[in-house]
């Protein structure tokens, strides 16, 4: 159901790689609760092809950008304001990758330029988005930017290697920028830690199907899927929470809170 919570709201979605990510769906969203937007994502991924699909569907226009590339992100801006005809009220940064999880290094055993990628790409490409941003004088009074995070940040998770300090970071930014550009323009920023999810990015972590299974038995209500994600986002780039901010957002069926569960004590059990 649409509310048009985001009517004559602009914003930016990055992240958006194929139709399970979770970018697409908040995309989609956004679009059904009367936002206009651009969408965004590194030039090479662009290669796939199925953001164009999106793009149509969502009447948006794609720039491409690297967003750890200062150039590029300062041309997403001006060509988003540009395209939309006036500052940014929304950003959704919705980007995440290690190359040591994806060539299966162990934790003891991490490669350190992949390491500090993994930082760049995941966590440090957020406060670029919002120095970038600041300095342009990009975002709207009272905007809205929200970044997606994992409770690794919090709690070991082994296989997560180096994205669980990634993610500590982005939380980090989100709560340092979130004050700053609160001062500036009542602007909030802050991240969503959402359940495991089945897209590319979440599938590419090993063992991902044993922590999916395992979190959906822990949490009372469930693993939040991409769609349930989106509608939160949206929430949060509607002015009906205009005083959230620099805060870390639990999106995960109430897993965070629980010790354990009946499902796993009968697992135990049996
Ligand atoms: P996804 O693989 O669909 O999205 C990740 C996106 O990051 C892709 O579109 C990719 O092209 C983009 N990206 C990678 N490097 C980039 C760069 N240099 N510049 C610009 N874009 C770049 O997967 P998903 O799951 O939708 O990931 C979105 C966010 O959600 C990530 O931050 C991820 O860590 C987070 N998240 C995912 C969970 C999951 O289980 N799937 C759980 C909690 C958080």
């Amino acid at each position: 159901m649409a509310y048009g919570l985001l009517k004559g709201k602009r914003g930016i979605i990055s992240g958006a790689l194929d139709e399970n990510s979770i970018a697409w769906k908040v995309a989609l969203r956004a679009k059904e609760e009367g936002a206009s937007f651009t969408l965004t994502n590194a030039p090479l991924a662009m290669r796939m092809g199925e953001i164009n699909k999106l793009a149509e569907h969502c009447e948006a226009k794609i720039i491409p950008a690297d967003a750890t590339s200062i150039e590029d992100l300062e041309k997403l801006y001006t060509g988003s304001m540009e395209e939309l005809g006036g500052k940014i009220d929304f950003v959704l940064h919705s980007i995440g990758m290690s190359t040591n999880i994806r060539k299966g290094k162990e934790y003891g055993d991490l490669n350190y330029e992949w390491f500090l990628k993994s930082i760049d790409v995941s966590a440090l490409s957020f406060h670029k988005m919002l120095q970038v941003a600041e300095k342009l004088d990009a975002i709207e009074n009272k905007g809205s930017l929200v970044a997606l995070s994992y409770i690794a940040a919090q709690r070991s998770f082994p296989d997560y290697t180096d994205m669980a300090q990634a993610k500590a970071m982005l939380e980090s930014i989100a709560r340092s920028y979130g004050y700053r550009y609160g001062k500036k323009n009542g602007t909030r920023v802050n991240t969503v830690s959402q359940s495991p999810t089945k897209t590319t990015a979440g599938t590419g972590i090993s063992g991902f199907n044993a922590f999916y299974e395992y979190a959906n038995q822990m949490s009372p209500l469930g693993n939040a899927s991409a769609d349930e994600c989106a509608d939160y986002v949206i929430t949060l780039f509607s002015d009906l929470t205009r005083k959230v901010t620099m805060q870390n957002l639990f999106h995960d069926g109430g897993f965070c809170s629980v010790g354990i569960s009946e499902e796993i004590v009968a697992r135990m059990e049996g």
